[in-house]
């Protein structure tokens, strides 16, 4: 198996990496751990069927192509802890060498990446199935890496605003290429692994947060993730339930 990021494709602009990252693979022209980068997307997709914007040139927008060999369709949220897990130390690194405090950065469920309350990354997951089986992923990650001008108190910044530093999108594509083949390395061998460091990092693990419960304001206590990637939460009587992010979902 190729490592992640041996091949990577540029393009100087396309509508969504994860698009053509999907198609790419439908016609089988893609190998595992192929790369795509784009400089530039018209219209780059978020979780949710939410618009992604990127500053053209300044943030990383990227596709990573994952044929798994044998991880059941069950298991597939371990691709999603994975993801967030790779982009996750990478903030963290980035920030520590900057003399910044890593422990703020923090995964939101399932799968953004803050630096305190702010998103710094957010990730789309796409996988097609065979069966029982996860055929194919396209892991698109949007980091925001150099944009400025983002007010504080925003509900983003980027790796420019948290570090100070401006930082080049080959260096942090190296670090995230690097950091997606340690987990993904783990996945189906080391779970426990990923588990635990994905329920350490946990945004607002312990404390009671604001989410919409099938469109209702609910407030519930997140305590980890469950095996299908159900947000495992203790509600304000006490008593702990698990919800898919079809039902439930952070407000902020
Ligand atoms: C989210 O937080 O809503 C997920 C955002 C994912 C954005 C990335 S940018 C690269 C890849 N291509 C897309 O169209 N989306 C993902």
């Amino acid at each position: 198996m190729a490592r992640i990021g041996e091949t990577v494709l540029r393009l100087a602009s396309v509508d969504s990496t994860n698009n053509y990252a999907a198609k790419g693979v439908a016609e089988g022209r893609f190998g595992h751990g192929t790369v795509i980068l784009a400089l530039e997307q018209t219209q780059g997709r978020g979780q949710w069927n939410r618009e992604w914007l990127t500053a053209p040139g300044l943030d990383l927008a990227m596709s990573v192509v994952l044929l798994p060999e044998k991880l059941p369709a069950m298991a597939q949220f371990a691709l999603a802890k994975a993801a967030a897990l790779a982009v996750h130390g990478v903030v963290a690194e980035l920030l520590a060498n900057a003399g910044k405090n890593a422990a703020e950065v923090r995964i939101k469920w399932p799968n953004d990446v803050l630096v305190d309350r702010s998103k710094v990354a957010g990730i789309l997951i796409e996988n097609e199935l065979q069966g029982s089986m996860v055929a194919s992923s396209v892991v698109g990650i949007g980091l925001n890496v150099d944009s400025r001008g983002m007010e504080s108190g925003m509900a983003a910044t980027s790796l420019r605003q948290e570090t100070g530093r401006a930082m080049g999108l080959d260096l942090v594509l190296n670090k995230l290429c690097n950091s997606m083949e340690t987990w993904w390395q783990k996945v189906g061998v080391d779970d426990e692994t990923i588990s635990s460091a994905y329920a350490g990092h946990l945004w607002a693990k312990g404390r009671f947060a604001d989410f919409t419960l099938n469109g209702k304001e609910h407030r519930a206590r997140p305590l980890d993730v469950d095996a299908v990637g159900r947000l495992i939460v203790e509600e304000e009587d006490g008593t702990v339930r698990a919800y898919g992010m079809e039902r439930l979902r952070f407000i902020r």
